[in-house]
């Protein structure tokens, strides 16, 4: 048994979230802690919104409310679209809790006392009509190198080069086009050149992560420079230096904050499960594993940022220091980031209207059905592309006609023939063979689900799926009933097994269905848990919010991953169908509706 943390990137909660998103961080990280959960290790999985910086402000502008309000508004919508996606968090919680705040705020004055956030006066670009920081790519003009005119402050896309911002000819903003100002102000720069010999030797051990993205960390190290911690903004957590905290213009940068969720998340399950040191197994144990889930846009902040905060926070660089009041805290094992999701052939966008949000797909489909397409389809590791043609598809063909009748035949005719489980006689070679492929898969599918690599291990799965298929078809037990009464119950004892075992093997891809499974072959009480939404109070008095949270015990809420031999003589009621079927009609109407908001 090991100590698994599975942190999940935090959604911003500047918008409701796309299944581009979830085919991303969601389901991935799902699938891998309800798996390690099954196979009995302890399992801590934390995420949360991510409610600062510019991202939240440019919209709360927008929709003409105060950032505050628009991360409330939603926070709630992205907590109530992962909850009814299934995503089996421990904690999802939110970056404007008290407990966040004193957590992020620790960790900042620790890397400041250990010397590792420096001063440095820079020259930043200001918002003239609101007096905010414009972020570097929130600034676009012509490029100084190649003239292209939609550089943007960070770098230009044409040619590809690092730009500053103040390089731009003819710099304007992003969000209202007017002209930045630039003006001097100081910052606090984490000085990633000392930690980088620290980062190097960890990153050099990271021979089983994924090649592209070592690869790409790795590149990061070729060019460390210090990075600006803090922002003049008045949306943020306050800077804890004096002098610094009654700077109602001065904030942590985002991004400082948003990796500590995954820590002060852990401080929150802990304290609200009324062990408040109970995080610290997951963190400060050498022996637990700790894996992040991510799109590829986020792997330089847990690749290098989040990593150099930890080494800093434990005094692990060039300049020395000793831990703060939590101790020695541990980098990441793992770091899985997908690639992109792409809808018919364009990157999604949802002010152009390219788009279908978690919501809107939960309202017509089922969440399986998305679960389903993201496990098989989904972007693990290269971009792919989400189309109508291939969902409808890949629900019908694969989970309608292959599972779905799998598990319906085998109940329908249990129920109509023998009113419950069969006893099984002698077996044959095809029952044995069966029920062979069907304990193998444990293994099989086990160790492509621990080490990362989902798309397999669901492929594995739905092989044996078919060979059950093919076994009902080959033995033809309704043929049976009058001549072989005894061999009929033994083939249908050998098929309910057979399901049984794969309704184990694909809950953590489907748990809902899983759940529907169980109960088809007249099972009782919870096998596949689901997430609940609660109501909380903050723990240290600011306003109440939403968490979702749920109770994932393993042998008694959750099935053990392994194959448990079915009861005769329960009884097997008339099943309902546990998929439905699309019709091939919803291509069109799909694509029109896609129309439709593209042209608005
Ligand atoms: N909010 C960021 C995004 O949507 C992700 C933050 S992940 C965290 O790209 F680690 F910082 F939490
Ligand atoms: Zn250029």
């Amino acid at each position: 048994m090991t100590h698994v943390l599975s942190a999940v990137a935090w959604p911003y909660a500047n918008g409701p979230r796309h299944i581009g998103h979830v085919a991303g961080f969601g389901v991935p990280s799902d699938v891998f802690s309800r798996y390690m959960r099954m196979a009995g290790h302890d399992v801590l999985m934390v995420s949360g919104t991510d409610e600062h910086g510019t991202p939240i402000l440019v919209q709360a502008e927008r929709e003409g409310v105060t950032a505050k309000e628009l991360a409330d508004r939603y926070n709630r919508v992205i907590v109530e679209d992962l909850h009814a996606l299934g995503l089996s968090y421990d904690l999802f919680t939110r970056t404007t809790t008290r407990n966040h705040y004193a957590v992020a705020q620790e960790m900042f004055r620790t890397v400041h006392r250990n010397g590792y956030l420096v001063p440095r006066t820079t020259t930043g670009a200001i918002s003239p009509s609101t007096g905010r920081t414009l972020p570097d790519r929130y600034i676009e003009g012509t490029c100084p190198i190649c003239g292209y005119d939609g550089a943007r402050g960070d770098q230009c896309d044409s040619c590809g080069h690092q730009l500053d911002p103040a390089e731009l000819r003819n710099p304007r903003s992003r969000i209202n086009g007017e002209t930045p100002k630039f003006v001097q102000t100081e910052h606090l720069f984490l000085d990633l050149p000392a930690l980088t010999e620290s980062l190097t030797t960890w990153l050099r051990g990271r021979t089983d992560w994924r090649p592209n993205v070592l690869r790409f960390s790795l590149n990061l190290l070729d060019d460390v420079r210090p990075r600006a911690m803090t922002r003049d903004l008045d949306w943020g957590i306050p800077v804890p230096l004096p002098g610094w905290e009654d700077n109602p213009t001065k904030r942590l940068y985002v991004w400082f904050d948003a990796v500590i969720g995954y820590l002060s998340a852990s401080v929150e399950w802990a304290r609200r499960g009324g062990d408040p040191e109970a995080w610290r197994q997951w963190w400060c144990d050498p022996a637990a594993r700790s894996c992040y889930f991510m799109g590829k846009d986020n792997i330089t902040f847990h690749s290098q940022i989040w990593p150099a905060e930890l080494l800093a926070y434990s005094g692990k660089g060039s300049r020395g220091g000793s831990p703060g009041q939590y101790g020695d805290l541990s980098l990441p094992s793992d770091v899985v980031s997908s690639e992109f999701l792409t809808m018919e052939g364009k990157q999604f966008s949802s002010s152009r209207g390219v788009v279908i949000y978690v919501r809107d797909m939960l309202a017509r489909y089922q969440p399986d059905a998305l679960r389903y397409f993201i496990a098989t389809a989904g972007p693990e590791n290269q971009d792919t592309d989400f189309t109508w043609s291939e969902f409808v598809r890949r629900t019908n063909d694969e989970l309608v006609a292959g599972w779905g009748n799998l598990v319906n035949r085998t109940a329908s005719m249990i129920h109509k023939n023998c009113g419950s489980l069969p006893e099984a006689g002698t077996l044959t070679d095809a029952d044995r063979a069966l029920l062979s492929s069907t304990g193998k898969a444990f293994d099989t599918v086990g160790a492509l689900l621990s080490t990362h690599r989902q798309k397999q291990g669901i492929t594995e799965a739905m092989k044996v799926v078919a060979e059950a298929n093919k076994y009902l078809s080959d033995m033809a037990p309704w043929k049976l009933k009058k001549e072989d009464p005894d061999r009929m119950r033994t083939v249908l004892h050998v098929a309910a097994q057979a399901v049984e075992d794969l309704r184990v093997l694909l809950s953590p891809f489907l748990p809902h269905s899983a759940q529907a499974v169980h109960e088809a072959l007249g099972g009782t009480g919870t096998v596949s848990p689901m997430p609940q939404i609660q109501e909380v109070e903050d723990l240290d008095g600011g306003p109440g919010y939403p968490v979702i949270t749920g109770d994932y015990r393993v042998g008694t809420n959750m099935s053990p991953w392994e194959s448990t031999p079915i009861v005769p003589g329960t009884p097997v009621a008339p099943p309902k169908p546990v998929f439905r079927k699309l019709d091939d009609s919803v291509i069109a109407e799909e694509l029109e509706r896609m129309r439709e908001s593209e042209s608005q």
